[in-house]
């Protein structure tokens, strides 16, 4: 299998480690428009055949089999498209594009060149989301009442997106994946104090049909960093906190249950609190990045279909897009089958 890298800032050089570390797998190019930014890889990666500023020279080998694209958002729509176009199988960073319709398209593309297309939304490949998910599949969470994320830090502010293009898509892979139902709509404010237009700090709802409800808060100017998850079932809550080292997962035995009340009070119902033990699962610690690229390959080879694939990729950006409308329309819930 012959992979090329195409963008080596700050996450690309992160794919190039975790595919070269992959049996059977061999990282023949590396691609950046930045000159000097190739020039670290031989010295890193001396199994990487060829580097390259010429991303048409990947297109037209034809021994390439698959291209993972870790350029800025707004040329992954283009570079993709190409990319299946010459028959490459396709894993495209987070978020998959920057419109709903490019990725729609991106889809149906990979279909009609019956191309794998798979999206990097990489905590779905980490230890902790892959046990939050298997605690809701067995149903030890119960029905599912809230999803609450903070994902705030003194953040690297983007030229070209805002936070809650480049924070969100983490929350919302996690919250999608976790969650077993279609969202309905969402609702988002935010504001801009440092760069005109581009949103340092939003808070997003996203709203079920029934009263599951999602909160996310993301935030580029905090003194401090928090990556925390809480989600609260009727039958166990789960706080993930991604600043832990150990004990990243903690499951609470804490809820409440309504009895009826006595005949005396026949209107009034009785809250009684459960506040039980709390444990934490033991968690697979390979890095997610080499779980999702073995994945990759594996969809590839045996024909599976990506767990993050492209339909996924788009429910994203369709929550994210939404989101965005909302911002400019004062928060504005928008419905999601209406994009
Ligand atoms: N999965 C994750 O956890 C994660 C983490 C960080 C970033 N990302 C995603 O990775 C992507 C890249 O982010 P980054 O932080 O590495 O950005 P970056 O700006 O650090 O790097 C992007 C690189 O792409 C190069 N580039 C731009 N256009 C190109 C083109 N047309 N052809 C070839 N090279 C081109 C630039 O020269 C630059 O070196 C974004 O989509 C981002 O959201 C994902």
């Amino acid at each position: 299998m012959k992979v090329a890298v195409v963008g080596y800032g700050y996450w690309g050089p992160n794919l190039v480690r975790n595919f070269s570390w992959l049996e059977g797998v061999d990282v023949k190019y590396v691609c950046d428009l930045d000159r000097s930014r190739l020039d670290k890889v031989s010295s890193l990666f001396p199994n990487v055949s060829i580097t390259t500023t010429e991303y048409q020279q990947i297109l037209d080998d034809p021994e390439v089999d698959a291209i993972a694209i870790a350029t800025p958002v707004n040329s992954h729509f283009q570079l993709s498209e190409a990319a299946l176009q010459a028959g490459k199988h396709l894993l495209i960073e987070k978020p998959m594009t920057d419109t709903v319709e490019s990725a729609n398209r991106l889809v149906e593309l990979a279909k009609e060149k019956d191309r794998v297309l798979m999206v990097d939304h990489t905590f779905l490949y980490t230890g902790a989301v892959r046990k939050i998910k298997e605690l809701v599949d067995a149903g030890k969470i119960g029905e599912i009442y809230y999803f609450d994320s903070v994902r705030v830090n003194l953040g690297l502010f983007q030229n070209d997106v805002n936070v809650i293009w480049d924070l969100a898509p983490h929350d919302l892979s996690i919250m999608t994946y976790v969650i077993d139902k279609k969202p309905v709509s969402v609702s988002a404010v935010g504001v801009s104090h440092v760069k005109d237009g581009l949103e340092n700090i939003a808070y997003l709802t996203v709203f079920y049909e029934d009263t599951t409800f999602a909160h996310f808060h993301m935030n580029w100017l905090s003194p401090i960093k928090v990556r925390q998850i809480m989600i609260g079932g009727s039958k166990k809550m789960v706080v993930y906190n991604d600043m832990e080292n150990t004990e990243k997962i903690k499951v609470y035995d804490s809820g409440v249950e309504t009895k009826p009340g006595s005949k005396d009070e026949l209107y009034q119902t009785l809250v009684q609190y459960r506040t039980g033990d709390m444990y934490a699962p033991k968690l697979d610690q390979t890095e997610a990045l080499r779980t999702e690229c073995r994945h990759f390959i594996d969809c590839i080879v045996k024909g599976i279909r990506p767990i993050s694939d492209g339909e996924f990729g788009v429910q994203i950006v369709k929550m994210l897009a939404a989101a965005q409308a909302s911002i400019e329309q004062q928060g504005k819930k928008i419905r999601l089958d209406s994009l």
